[in-house]
């Protein structure tokens, strides 16, 4: 089951569980822990109470009282000390304990905070891999949908350098606003080429209707399910890597006409790994095409390219351009 990052309060939230940044004494404090307790009211204090404290890397589970959700879990993160006092592995054992609480408790939907980024100083990129890194682990293991919420703009930024770097690529590509097309003709040919989530041009039609669908190529469904093969992965390692919930890739699986979103589509490419002739390949199949009048075909060009197959890398370079992100 996948990870989704969202922009959100976390209190407004009606997930299983939402989890809490909170202090050692658990007994309440500012940023997204002031939020819980102010959303969730005076008994999540009272309950509180009776914890006995919580040490750093360590959960706690509550009730959730007038917060939409069914339990908080309260975790306290590191405090940043420059990233040489155990804070990545401290960090790492919040959300993994918090994980296994939720197991433990039967929840198949759970929301994080970014841990430690906001009062404690850790460094908001370095938490968010963090964060990633674990969960994704865990949910290799697990079936669970897990939200990483980031509440403001600046808490999701991809560093400078990549950022810059994806800038350059997509300005270089970017025809459409840098170099309006001069005359028809022109147009046309550039259309043809980047045919852009068009359907693929039917044929003329030498025979008729019928023989013509008798002759259907390869579908997406069949295409994936060969290359899953070709790849020696098994399903369930392909759709976790796609960061795809397990009931749409069987949809897919048992229907040979699927017709995925193209967000689907590009999930499955990274996920298998296929170079960008194969992707257009795959993409082509479910009636669309990579362009570049798109800011989200070029950055999925410009990973690719690179060789970059990491979805969760992928989906923030997404989102910093706001872009819709990959998978379910
Ligand atoms: N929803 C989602 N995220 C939020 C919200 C919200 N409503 N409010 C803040 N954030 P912080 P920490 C984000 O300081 O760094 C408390 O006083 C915020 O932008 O809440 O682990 C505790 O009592 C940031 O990215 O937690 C502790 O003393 C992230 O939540 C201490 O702060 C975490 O910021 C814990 O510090």
């Amino acid at each position: 089951m996948p990870i989704q990052i969202i922009r959100q309060d976390i209190t407004k939230l009606s997930c299983d569980a939402i989890v809490n940044a909170a202090k050692k004494s658990l007994l309440g404090g500012g940023g997204v822990d002031g939020a819980i307790h102010k959303a969730a009211g005076k008994e999540l204090l009272e309950e509180c109470k009776t914890l006995g404290g919580c040490e750093t890397g360590k959960a706690k589970i509550t009730g959730a009282y007038n917060l939409p959700c069914k339990y908080v879990i309260h975790t306290v993160g590191p405090v940043w000390h420059g990233g040489i006092f155990g804070e990545e592995k401290k960090l790492a054992s919040c959300y993994r304990e918090s994980l296994l609480l939720a197991k433990e408790k039967g929840c198949e939907t759970i929301a994080f905070p970014l841990i430690s980024s906001g009062t404690y100083g850790y460094p908001k990129d370095k938490a968010l891999k963090v964060a990633i890194d674990t969960i994704s682990d865990f949910l290799l293991e697990n079936d669970m949908f897990v939200y990483v919420v980031v509440f403001d703009k600046t808490a999701y930024q991809i560093s400078e350098k990549l950022f810059t770097d994806i800038k350059s690529f997509i300005d270089d590509r970017y025809i459409e606003e840098h170099f309006p097309v001069p005359n028809m003709s022109a147009r046309l040919r550039k259309e043809d080429y980047y045919s852009c989530d068009a359907p693929v041009a039917k044929a003329s039609m030498p025979y008729g209707l019928e023989n013509l669908l008798s002759e259907v190529d390869e579908s997406f469904s069949q295409m994936l399910l060969r290359k899953i093969d070709e790849k020696g992965m098994t399903d369930s390692e392909c759709y976790k890597k796609a960061n795809i919930d397990r009931k749409l890739f069987s949809k897919i699986r048992n229907d040979v006409f699927y017709k995925p979103k193209k967000t689907t589509v590009i999930a499955f490419a990274v996920a298998l790994e296929l170079s960008l002739a194969e992707t257009e390949e795959m993409l082509k199949k479910a009636g669309y095409a990579l362009s570049h009048s798109n800011k989200f075909d070029i950055i999925i060009e410009y990973f690719i390219t690179k060789g970059n197959y990491n979805i969760f890398e992928i989906n923030e370079a997404l989102f910093a351009f706001d872009q819709s992100l990959l998978g379910s």
